[in-house]
């Protein structure tokens, strides 16, 4: 970054001002707030661009009130469970094992990490690095593709709800609109689009897999989900979380839901995905070759509250980069959604279990999704009858 950047004159100031404080009084932070948060947009490199321009204080925009590692320690001895799907398509044996594994984990944690998925390790390597290369390319690079368009079908930018939300978070992304009108691969980055395309096609079948798996735990036909289109939009984001030299004072992700039918999400060894289990938040720890799968909050809906959408955010780190990529299964794009209504699947209703949802349009999904902040609230109370 250029030393004369508006952003980087701007923190500067700030570092010497009181105002940079996390408690100082709330009054001078917003006003230096819309400044601070303008100037960075307008740096176009991310948090890395931070970073990289030599910072040893974590500005203050993206700090939040209370440090998340103080304030609730997490469960040491509990964790999300652990499928294997291995020998599902032959066994029937294992598959009934599968589907109640999968099933009891919706039910209780909305969270499991699969293993023996059919995604070969060195796809997911490569896919990390790809995304990881995306952010540690030259800024003027990472610049051409930084924008806050929603509709547009690849772009990088930090924080999507930066000007809604209190603190930013202490990440860059990287999103595809991935499937099912992929980018032009020349629209796409050199540095990652071959396995991105690749990365693509097969965590969609792997999630067409975990969808009839999800359906027959629920008593349904196996393409329940799929025929619902559950598994036709995906959205892909690469996410990067440079190291941090105040982890206590900022968040990598906070605390939220995912608005969608369900995440896959891939992560690196190093750490910092917390879901949050019977009021205590409980670490995903890294298994190597493993995906991390959780329920969102359309299959919340869909599922009338059978398999829960839960909480979930990252910790920063004084270690890192950190890079993930998590797999979104809907469409995020407005101008594309149907007029399809979603709401608690007819064959779960009974007198005792009567629907405690309201039908939705995918749009009206939308609209809702993109009004709101990254405020730590969930999409799905306003729909709750
Ligand atoms: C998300 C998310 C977790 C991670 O992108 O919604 O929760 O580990 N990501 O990056
Ligand atoms: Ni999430």
């Amino acid at each position: 970054m250029a030393s004369g950047s508006p952003f980087h004159s701007l923190h500067l100031l700030n570092l010497q001002s009181p105002t940079m404080h996390p408690k100082a009084p709330s009054a001078r932070v917003s006003s230096s707030r819309k400044a601070e948060v303008i100037a960075f947009d307008e740096s176009k490199t991310g948090v890395k661009g931070i970073l990289d321009s030599g910072i040893t204080r974590v500005p203050p925009m993206f700090h939040v009130k209370e440090d998340p590692t103080a304030t609730s320690r997490s469960h040491s001895n509990l964790s999300i469970p652990v499928v294997d799907l291995g020998d599902i398509e032959k066994n029937a044996k294992r598959r009934v094992e599968a589907v109640e594994a999968v099933g009891s984990a919706c039910r209780e944690w909305g969270f499991f990490q699969v293993v023996n998925h059919g995604i070969g390790v060195e796809v997911l390597e490569e896919m990390l690095r790809g995304i990881g290369g995306f952010h540690e390319q030259d800024g003027e690079e990472r610049k051409r593709f930084y924008c806050r368009e929603n509709e547009k079908r690849v772009r990088y930018f930090s924080n999507g709800k930066l000007f809604r939300d209190m603190a930013a978070n202490w990440r860059d992304t990287i999103a595809f609109v991935a499937n099912p009108h992929p980018p032009p691969h020349h629209h796409m980055p050199p540095i990652c689009r071959d396995i991105v395309a690749e990365y693509t096609k097969k965590v969609r079948i792997l999630g067409i897999t975990i969808f009839e798996l999800l359906s027959e735990a629920l008593g349904l036909k196996p393409s329940y989900f799929k025929e619902m289109d559950c598994a036709e939009a995906l959205y892909i984001l690469g996410q990067y979380y440079p190291q941090c030299p105040e982890p206590e004072l900022t968040m990598g992700i906070t605390k939220h839901t995912d608005c969608d039918f369900m995440t896959i999400l891939l992560q690196d060894q190093i750490g910092g995905l917390q879901v949050l289990h019977e009021n205590q938040w409980v670490d995903v720890p890294p298994v190597h070759g493993a995906l991390v799968v959780n329920i969102g909050d359309i299959l919340q809906l869909m599922t009338n509250d059978r398999f829960i959408s839960v909480y979930h955010r990252v910790l920063s780190k004084n270690i890192g980069p950190r890079i993930s990529v998590a797999t979104f299964f809907m469409n995020f794009t407005i101008s594309e959604c149907t007029s399809k209504i979603y709401g608690p699947i007819k064959e779960l209703l009974s007198e005792e279990n009567p629907p405690v949802y309201r039908d939705i349009t995918m749009k009206e999904i939308l609209t809702n999704y993109y009004a709101k902040g990254l405020d730590g609230n969930s999409y799905l109370q306003p729909l709750r009858l």
